[in-house]
């Protein structure tokens, strides 16, 4: 089947069944042809939960279809294909977590988004990379427990002074893939350059960016900066739509093998099949997504 025609029949089953489409910054650049909202993980959940769709298509990974479904129950969340996981997410489980949480009794846990349902549902607050300081932060505790990612915990802890936080060791593998010797490589042939840096990269990288900030964090600063041009440590997805969107500026990619092999998955083939069949079908509990909902709507109180 011919590209266009797959994005049109797309087009159509969409105001047939009253579906939006929620597409993240790592998905294969094909796939904005069709999003009705593209971005980070917290404006994504934020379209979720205020979306009056029937039918919400998330291209993303596991745990933000999740997320979907936990924001807004009465609609069919599909996940164009089922194996997108996030294995950062996968890094901790319920046992482990309560493991964690015994050990520190009196201490709140903040869970990055990047996290199961269970894992929601067991903490008291959530969090995405673009408010997890504002977050933490708004917490009585000076001691917090932070899951699943210690990359995301420890730049938080490196803002907030008066705060302890103590991080599970989940990681990112994507991030973690960008190496200190990349930036600084890169740096030498270009010296001009503004370094911006996603929080889940390793430490020695976020100290030597110049900017550390979230998925949308870094394309408000690529929009808004003087500089002309950029050495982007994150998710390569990200480095394409600023070269497709940002025409008089340079982005550079810190390395080639930042990408994350489960965001790229989907494609228009996938979500044209998901739409006409609507499958596979994302479903919480309702128990844990009541209490995994306590946790994702008192973020979103924190931020809107
Ligand atoms: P953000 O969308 O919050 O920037 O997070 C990046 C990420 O790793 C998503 O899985
Ligand atoms: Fe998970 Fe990392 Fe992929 Fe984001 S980039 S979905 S944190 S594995």
């Amino acid at each position: 089947m011919q590209r266009i025609s797959i994005i049109e029949e797309i087009k159509e089953l969409k105001i047939e069944k009253n579906a939006v489409i929620l597409a993240h910054c790592y998905q294969n650049i094909e796939i904005d042809e069709v999003a009705d909202f593209v971005g980070d993980s917290l404006f994504l959940s934020q379209q979720a939960a205020i979306t009056n769709a029937d039918i919400i298509v998330f291209a993303g990974v596991y745990f933000m279809a999740e997320t979907a479904k936990i924001l807004s129950p009465d609609k069919k969340v599909l996940l164009p294909r089922l194996e997108s996981g996030c294995l950062m997410a996968d890094m901790i489980n319920l046992k482990e977590l309560r493991n964690f949480k015994s050990q520190y009794p009196s201490s709140p846990v903040v869970c990055y988004v990047n996290s199961t349902a269970e894992i929601k549902a067991e903490s008291d607050i959530c969090c995405t990379s673009a408010n997890a300081v504002e977050i933490v932060k708004s917490l009585s505790s000076n001691k917090i427990l932070f899951v699943p990612d210690r990359g995301l915990g420890t730049y938080v802890a490196s803002q907030l002074s008066n705060k302890e936080i103590i991080s599970y060791y989940g990681y990112c593998p994507t991030h973690m893939r960008i190496l200190p010797n990349d930036i600084t490589d890169m740096k030498n042939k270009y010296p001009d350059a503004e370094v911006m840096a996603h929080p889940e990269c390793h430490m020695e990288v976020i100290k030597i960016a110049d900017y550390v900030g979230s998925t949308s964090g870094i394309i408000k600063r690529a929009k808004t900066s003087s500089s002309k041009r950029f050495i982007i440590a994150t998710e390569n997805g990200v480095v394409e739509r600023l070269r497709r969107d940002i025409k008089d500026k340079e982005f550079i990619l810190a390395t080639d093998k930042a990408v994350c092999e489960n965001m790229k998955w989907n494609t228009l083939e996938d979500i044209l099949h998901s739409l006409k069949t609507e499958t596979p079908e994302i479903n919480v509990p309702e128990d844990i997504r009541e209490k995994a909902y306590t946790s994702i709507s008192r973020m979103l109180a924190i931020h809107v």
